[in-house]
C-alpha cells in the first residue's frame, strides 16, 4: 500500500496530562511513516515531557510561548501549514477551551487559527471524562467538525481503573492514515449538501421549524472536503458550523434553499440532502405580527419545492444524487419508494424509533438503499456515518464514470 504519510505536514498538539509521555512514541510513529511534523506544546505539558526530545525527533524547533526574546510565532502560519492538526492528548482543560475559544497560550492561538482539520485523542480521568460539562464540550468540538477520537479504558493516573486512558500510538496513527489514506479520494470534484431545518416565515417574527440541528450534513460536508472535494454546504438555521473548507450559503426557506442549489448543482458531481426541508410554508406571510383575535386561527399551507426531487430529474449520468429518509412506520417500503420517485441514486434511510438516531442525537443507525441494495450500518458517530456514506459515495462514482 502507498504510504498516505509520506510529505503529510501534521501539527502535533500536546497538552499537559500525564498520558503525554504517549506523544513521543507517536511523534516517532509518525516521523518514520516519512511525515512531517513540528509540535507545539502548552506551557503545562512541558511538566510532562521534555521540548528536548520532541525538538530531536521532529527535527524541528518546538514551540510552547507567543514570543521568545524578540522572536514572535506565527500562530496563523502553523495552522495554514498543516494538513492535519493532531492533539494528542488532549486534557479536560484544553478541550473546554478549545469549545469555548479562550486563547491564553500559543497552543490555543494556534488551534484556534488553524484553518486544516483537527484530530483530537482525549485523555483524563474517568470522572472527569463522564462529567457533563465535558459531555457538553465534546459535542461542542464535534459540532466544529473536530474529529474526536474514543478513549480506552483501563488503568488511569488517579490509581483508578475505568474509561479515560488516552489511546494506544499505534491507535492514533492508524487514525492518521485512515483520515489521510481517504483524503484525496474526491480531489477534483465538487459536491452540494444541503442540512438543517427550513424555517418558513408566518409573519415577522415566527415561523414554522424543526428540530433538525444540521449536525448530520454538516459531518456530511466536512467529510466530503476531508476526501478532497470542493464543497457548497446550503444550511437552513443552526448554530453549527463547517470545517472552514467548507463555502456555506446560510438560507432560512425552502424556497431560498432550491434557489442556492440550483445556482450550483450543474457543476457538482455529488448531491447530498441531507436538510429537513419543511414539505409546506404558509401561504401568505403577514406583514405586521398576527394579533391574537379569535379563539382559533386557521393558516393556509402550501406544498414548498423539493430540492432532492429536483436534482434526481435534473441530474446528468455522471452525477450522484443522495437523499435521506425519516419514517416512522413501513420505513423501508416508503424508503425505496423516495428512492424512485425523487430518482435518487442512494437514500440513507434513519428511524427515530431507534434509541440514539434522528434529530439533535450525535449517533445514527441508519439503512443505506439504492436500486438493487439494502444494508443495514450498526449504530455509530454521525461523523462516522459522514465518513462511510462519503467513502461509499465515492466508491459510487468510481464506478459511473469509470
Ligand atoms: N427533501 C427536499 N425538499 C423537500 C422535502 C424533502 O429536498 N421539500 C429531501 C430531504 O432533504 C431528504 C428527502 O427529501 O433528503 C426526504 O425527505 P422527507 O421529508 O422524508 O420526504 P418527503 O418527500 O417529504 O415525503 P413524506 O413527507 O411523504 O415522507
Amino acid at each position: 500500500m502507498e504510504n498516505a504519510l509520506q510529505g503529510k505536514r501534521i501539527l502535533l498538539g500536546i497538552t499537559g496530562g500525564i498520558a503525554a509521555y504517549k506523544s513521543i512514541l507517536l511523534l516517532r510513529l509518525l516521523v518514520q511513516a516519512g511525515a512531517d511534523v513540528k509540535v507545539v506544546m502548552t506551557p503545562a505539558a512541558r511538566q510532562f515531557v521534555s521540548p528536548l526530545v520532541l525538538a530531536t525527533l521532529s527535527k524541528q524547533p518546538v514551540l510552547v510561548e507567543l514570543a521568545e526574546g524578540d522572536t514572535w510565532a506565527n500562530h496563523v502560519m502553523l495552522g495554514r501549514w498543516a494538513h492535519l492538526m493532531l492533539i494528542a492528548p488532549a486534557t479536560c482543560n484544553t478541550m473546554a477551551k478549545m469549545a469555548h475559544g479562550i486563547c491564553d497560550n500559543l497552543f490555543m492561538a494556534v488551534q484556534l487559527s488553524a484553518t486544516c482539520p483537527v484530530m483530537l485523542a482525549p485523555a483524563m480521568d474517568e470522572d472527569m471524562w463522564k462529567h457533563p460539562a465535558t459531555r457538553r464540550n465534546i459535542q461542542t468540538l464535534a459540532g466544529y467538525g473536530y474529529q474526536v477520537l474514543p478513549v480506552a479504558t483501563g488503568a488511569l493516573a488517579s490509581g483508578l481503573h475505568g474509561e479515560g486512558r488516552l489511546l494506544e500510538p499505534a491507535a492514533i496513527f492508524d487514525a492518521v492514515q485512515s483520515f489521510f489514506s481517504h483524503s484525496q479520494r474526491l480531489k477534483g470534484k465538487k459536491a452540494v449538501v444541503t442540512a438543517g431545518p427550513t424555517y418558513e416565515p408566518l409573519d415577522p417574527v415566527r415561523f414554522i421549524g424543526n428540530h433538525s440541528t444540521g449536525l448530520m450534513g454538516i459531518e456530511i460536508a466536512n467529510a466530503l472536503a476531508m476526501a478532497g472535494a470542493d464543497v457548497t454546504l446550503v444550511s437552513g438555521p443552526t448554530h453549527l458550523q463547517a470545517l472552514p473548507a467548507v463555502k456555506t450559503i446560510p438560507v432560512q426557506t425552502a424556497t431560498q434553499m432550491l434557489a442556492a442549489v440550483q445556482e450550483v448543482f450543474a457543476e457538482t458531481d455529488i448531491a447530498v440532502m441531507a436538510a429537513a426541508v419543511a414539505d409546506y410554508r404558509p401561504a401568505v406571510v403577514a406583514d405586521q405580527k398576527i394579533k391574537k383575535a379569535n379563539d382559533e386561527l386557521s393558516i393556509t399551507l402550501v406544498k414548498n419545492p423539493d430540492i432532492l426531487a429536483y436534482c434526481g430529474a435534473a441530474k446528468a449520468s455522471h452525477q450522484l444524487v443522495v437523499g435521506f429518509a425519516l419514517e416512522t412506520n413501513n420505513e423501508l417500503l416508503h424508503a425505496q419508494e423516495k428512492l424512485r420517485r425523487k430518482n435518487a441514486d442512494l437514500i440513507v434511510l434513519n428511524s427515530p424509533n431507534k434509541v440514539g438516531s434522528g434529530f439533535g442525537s450525535a449517533t445514527n443507525e441508519v439503512t443505506i438503499i439504492t436500486a438493487d441494495s439494502v444494508t443495514e450500518w450498526p449504530m455509530a458517530s454521525k461523523h462516522e456515518v459522514a465518513c462511510k456514506l462519503v467513502n461509499l459515495v465515492a466508491d459510487k462514482l468510481e464506478r459511473l464514470q469509470f
